[in-house]
């Protein structure tokens, strides 16, 4: 059994997914600490869920994550893996690429919460990470792709763990959305993980061949040819070293691993040759939808506006013109495919570009209700009841699709001796 701490909770993904794996005679991994803070509000919404969901365990967190450090870090357990997904405003499109500051904006500094517990765990630090993250972390900064990610794996190396990511969009393994996140596992000196990556002639075999996450997400990778180079110097040193991170250079693919801060990485191609599952699999029957989720006749126009396509003249405050254009998106959403990607703004009755429209049998137009998006990350029907539909909305958006923890969480289970 590995005992698990889920830092950056939200309403439990990583928990739901690892817990799959449990049965009753075989309990694999047993969440012993949780942590969720919600800067931005008072109300601490998302640990509320939490706590309802799961109402006897004595270990949840609702502080600061950088207090709780700070302040009380003999209430964080010692634990064998930790899970989380760290914030990602900096590199989430929702900014502008210019504007995305990567590790040194605000909010990106969290993952300095997680090498911190690392570091001051010393010799119990957990011996497996499994993180999450939007995939431009893999070329944060813009001026310097790259960088970011450099920095943390070389200051994870530098703690004793080899790491390997992939870019795994969950609707190419079959799973009902399209969402495209970057998935880090790290695997301490002292586990056979470790000795086994150490071991192989050429380290990235690990990653064609039967590593944790290709066990678990099967790619294919026709250039046979890893790019291959070393993260060299102080971290402090590779923040400055703006020759080896340039904005025209790509220095992690969707693939790869790193042992003593040797990098291996290429493209693959994900391997799949089960069931797809489409937007039709999960939406609900028409009679169960509220009044409120149907698209009005006043409201129509607004929507066709802004799904369709524009080629518009307009101007800046100081009076500045330019051309404003942008292609149409899919009104509304096919239902023949796997949903697009839930953003935290996808609750609420203003029409906007982003949220998701589908039509009912009977030919009308509607929202999709929590329960659908629920459905769309793999949670349970009802996990965010108890919360307002804009706040569960907001949930998912910043949730993950469950059913890919579950299968690394396997994957990892299953190669433990
Ligand atoms: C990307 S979401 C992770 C969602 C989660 N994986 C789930 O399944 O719901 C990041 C979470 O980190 C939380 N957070 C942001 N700053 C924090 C801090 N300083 N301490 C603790 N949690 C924080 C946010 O409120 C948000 O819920």
């Amino acid at each position: 059994m590995l005992k698990v701490i889920e830092l950056f909770a939200g309403v439990g993904g990583f928990r739901l997914g690892l817990e799959a794996n449990n049965t009753k005679s075989n309990q694999r991994f047993k969440i012993v600490w949780s942590n969720q803070w919600e800067p931005s509000t008072k109300l601490q919404h998302a640990s509320d869920v939490y706590k309802l969901r799961w109402p006897h365990d004595n270990n949840h967190s609702s502080e600061d994550i950088a207090k709780v450090i700070k302040d009380d870090f003999e209430s964080i357990p010692n634990h064998d893996l930790l899970v989380g997904g760290f914030p990602c405003q900096d590199y989430s499109v929702a900014r502008t690429l210019s504007h995305a500051e990567g590790l040194r904006g605000k909010k990106g500094v969290l993952w300095w919460s997680i090498h911190a517990i690392l570091k001051k765990k010393g010799k119990d630090a957990p011996r497996f990470l499994m993180l999450e993250n939007v995939d431009r972390l893999l070329k944060s900064p813009t001026r310097q792709r790259g960088r970011d990610f450099a920095i943390m794996i070389a200051s994870l190396s530098d703690l004793g763990y080899a790491v390997e990511w992939r870019v795994i969009n969950a609707a190419e393994y079959g799973m009902p959305q399209r969402r495209r996140r970057v998935y880090i596992m790290a695997y301490k000196l002292d586990t056979e993980m470790h000795s086994n990556i150490s071991s192989l002639e050429d380290t990235s075999n690990w990653v064609t061949d039967g590593g944790i996450m290709q066990q678990a997400f099967p790619m294919r990778f026709d250039e046979m040819f890893f790019d291959t180079w070393k993260i060299d110097g102080e971290l402090e040193d590779i923040s400055e070293n703006i020759n080896d991170f340039n904005s025209v250079r790509r220095p992690f693919s969707n693939a790869g691993i790193m042992l003593n801060r040797n990098v291996f990485t290429s493209k693959g191609i994900p391997q799949y040759d089960g069931k797809f599952t489409t937007l039709k699999d999960i939406i609900l029957d028409e009679k169960e939808i509220p009044s409120e989720y149907f698209i009005s006749g006043t409201d129509l126009e607004k929507w066709e506006y802004l799904k369709g396509a524009k080629r518009e003249k307009r101007s800046t405050k100081d009076g500045h013109e330019y051309s404003y254009n942008e292609g149409p998106v899919g009104f509304p959403d096919s239902l023949d495919k796997p949903s697009r990607t839930i953003i935290t703004g996808e609750g609420g009755r203003s029409p906007s570009r982003f949220k998701h429209v589908v039509e009912t049998q009977s030919g009308k137009l509607r929202r999709l209700t929590p329960i659908e998006l629920e459905r769309l990350n793999m949670f349970p029907d009802r996990h965010t009841e108890g919360a307002g539909d804009t706040k569960r909305a907001f949930f998912m958006g910043n949730a993950l699709v469950v059913g890919i923890v579950e299968k690394l969480g396997k994957s990892l289970s299953l190669n433990l001796s």
